[in-house]
């Protein structure tokens, strides 16, 4: 597959001191069951990462929790020496036990091991951009004051360590607290078609000039499923997965799309669907769908 022309087919927008195309990669998929232990077919797994990059991807979103250290290591295995276009987003907060559940991680020695860890196993002097990764209630934020660790990222920042920061799972008020310690230049929480709680926030965070990343673009570990979802993409021609990629790239100009995957047919269609134009009629029937499970 040849690179996208400069001018993507679903636009660019900042991240960091880099511009990225929207449609870029999450590459959690590519660790075991689980999220945990090694992929089922390694050279697959390699084989989509450089499928990514060469369909245009340039921001792909890890972190040394997935797997752990596996995904990272995949991802230096297959594209280091990095491209110099290419931002690698990592999320520090938590490690993984051995029955493989998610521990939270959040002390000032838990973060800095964190961070080293990433460096170690992407292969980098320097880390693009570091999520501070709340656990909330999983998948979604509770509030509670970022202070403490968020200060430990930032002086980690100011030692040259981390080039950019970010926060996930995180309420508004985090993100506030956040940016009055560092420069935030992304969010990365749970949004899609059907859960929508961050509407406020992604247009606040719009007006900012600041990046909304959705994590579960496609639903995750629940793929979305909707009648009106499945019409519209008939009619476009496309997938339903396409059409809720579509959707996202049309809810913000800040959005940028990770959508996760660990099989290249799939990693295409994701790609294409950066192409797909959604005329009104079909916007409207989709945001339809958010509004109807609204409280
Ligand atoms: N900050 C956080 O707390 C957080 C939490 C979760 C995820 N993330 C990040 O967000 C990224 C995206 O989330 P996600 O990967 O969990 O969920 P997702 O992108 O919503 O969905 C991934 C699931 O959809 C399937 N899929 C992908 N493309 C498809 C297609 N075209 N047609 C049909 N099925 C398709 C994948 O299976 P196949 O592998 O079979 O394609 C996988 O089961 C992750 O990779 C990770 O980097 C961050």
């Amino acid at each position: 597959m040849t690179r996208l022309a400069t001018r993507p087919a679903g636009g660019t927008f900042p991240l960091g001191n880099r511009v990225v195309n929207r449609m870029g990669y999450g590459a959690m998929q590519l660790a075991g069951p689980h999220v945990f232990g090694p992929p089922k077919d390694r050279e697959a797994a390699l084989a989509v990462l450089r499928a990514a990059v060469a369909g245009g991807v340039n921001h792909i979103d890890t972190s040394d929790f997935y797997g752990p250290h596996i995904t990272n290591r995949l991802i230096r295995e297959a594209l280091h020496p990095y491209p110099e276009e290419l931002v690698i987003v990592t999320k520090v907060g938590a490690v993984r036990g051995d029955d493989a559940s998610w521990l939270p991680a959040f002390t000032p020695a838990d973060l800095t091991r964190a961070v080293h860890d990433n460096l170690r196993n992407l292969g980098v002097a320097a880390l693009d951009v570091v999520n501070l990764r709340m656990m909330g209630n999983i998948h979604t934020p509770s509030e509670g004051s970022i202070e403490e660790p968020f200060t430990v990222l930032a002086n980690l920042q100011r030692q040259g360590l981390i080039r950019h920061l970010g926060i996930s799972n995180a309420t508004a008020s985090q993100v506030a607290e956040a940016r009055g310690i560092a420069e935030v230049v992304s969010v990365q929480n749970h949004y899609n078609l059907a859960h929508r709680d961050d509407d406020a926030l992604i247009d606040s965070l719009a007006a900012m000039g600041i990046a909304y990343v959705p994590f579960f673009p496609l639903g995750g570990f629940t793929p979305l499923q909707s009648a009106i979802l499945s019409d519209v993409a008939s009619t476009l021609g496309a997938t339903p997965m396409q059409a809720a990629l579509a959707w996202l790239l049309r809810r913000a100009p800040n959005i940028l799309l990770i959508p996760g995957t660990s099989s290249l047919s799939h990693l295409h269609e994701n790609l294409e669907a950066a192409g797909l134009d959604l005329p009104e009629a079909m916007l409207a029937a989709l945001n339809a769908i958010g509004r109807d499970r609204s409280p």
